[in-house]
């Protein structure tokens, strides 16, 4: 394997030490803790999964956390009444609702009640908006890691070709924006891919820095891949696997047997973004707590 690992855990554990720490000055120091409230909309176990690895980040970081559970036939009504509380909850300083919400559900909308100033994942127009012309907000927490983890890691972006796979709201387009503002780890020069791209392959071979949020497994093998390249798989797939406790096992959607072969760096599944994911909704947790505090705003 010519490639190394980009352990996101580890920078994951190091970084929720430093936000711990700063979580209990900020209490002792002003008497508040950082709050989280989630809300969780039916059962879908992967759902339930992430938001249960957030709790527990939580509680490990002294932080408070309010979880709500509603049922799958909830209605939308349900849904805004319940972030409206939160939104007038001041022991509350971060809200997320964990998407993708049922059908029945408009996502934009849910989102759009969230106060920007508790909306610690970055997603409502103001904090969109905010990120797009570099003023200080909440930055999305999977794109955030994504960057911070390049800079710890020393992998130069500025002046590099960056190609990002998928165009969500939620990674695709911020991360985008993240590599090519001019700011540390960005000014690269990025290419955004997606299902209407032909030939990803002739992109992705260009890629210095390669980010993958397809949602789909193999989306990327070694021979699509520039050797020394650094490569994020934000991929999070079950597959089932008879052999596995569970019944199934996590992969990415990068096939990291053959791109680990090519790759300068890879991040590995599970244990590369989404601890790095977690971390940032930490953080994002504690600046909303600290400018509820009265303390200064975020910044980008
Ligand atoms: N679903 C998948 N990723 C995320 C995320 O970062 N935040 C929320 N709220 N939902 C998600």
């Amino acid at each position: 394997m010519a490639a190394r690992i980009l352990d996101g855990k580890a920078v994951a554990a190091e970084w929720r030490r430093e936000i711990a720490a700063e979580a209990a000055e900020l209490e002792r120091r002003t008497g508040v803790t950082p709050g989280l409230g989630v809300v969780l909309v039916g059962d879908d176990p992967a759902s339930a999964s992430y938001v249960a690895g957030k709790e527990r980040a939580c509680s490990d970081s002294g932080f408070f956390a309010l979880d709500w559970r509603l049922p799958a036939d909830s209605t939308q009504a349900d849904v805004i009444e319940l972030i409206s509380r939160m939104n007038g909850d001041p022991r509350i300083h971060g809200i997320l609702a964990q998407l993708p919400l049922p059908r029945q559900i408009d996502e934009q909308a849910v989102i759009e009640t969230i106060l920007p100033e508790k909306d610690v994942d970055g997603f409502t127009p103001v904090n969109v908006g905010r990120m797009l012309l570099d003023l200080p907000c909440f930055l999305p927490c999977t794109p955030h890691g994504i960057v911070r983890l390049l800079m710890h890691a020393g992998i130069a972006t500025s002046g590099r070709s960056a190609v990002v796979i998928g165009r969500s709201n939620i990674v695709g387009k911020p991360v985008a924006h993240l590599l090519m503002r001019k700011a540390p780890g960005g000014n690269a020069t990025v290419t955004v891919c997606h299902t209407g791209t032909s030939d990803l392959a002739r992109f992705t071979r260009e890629a210095d820095i390669l980010v993958v949020a397809a949602g789909k497994p193999m989306t990327v093998t070694g021979d699509m891949v520039k050797p020394g390249a650094a490569v994020i798989d934000v991929g999070v797939n079950r597959v089932a696997d008879a052999s596995a406790a569970k019944g199934f096992r996590l992969v990415g959607d990068v096939d990291f047997h053959s791109v680990s072969q090519v790759a300068g760096w890879i991040t590995p599944v599970p244990g590369g973004i989404g601890p790095l994911t977690i971390t940032m909704l930490l953080r994002n947790t504690l600046e909303a707590a600290k400018l509820a505090a009265g303390q200064h705003h975020p910044t980008v």
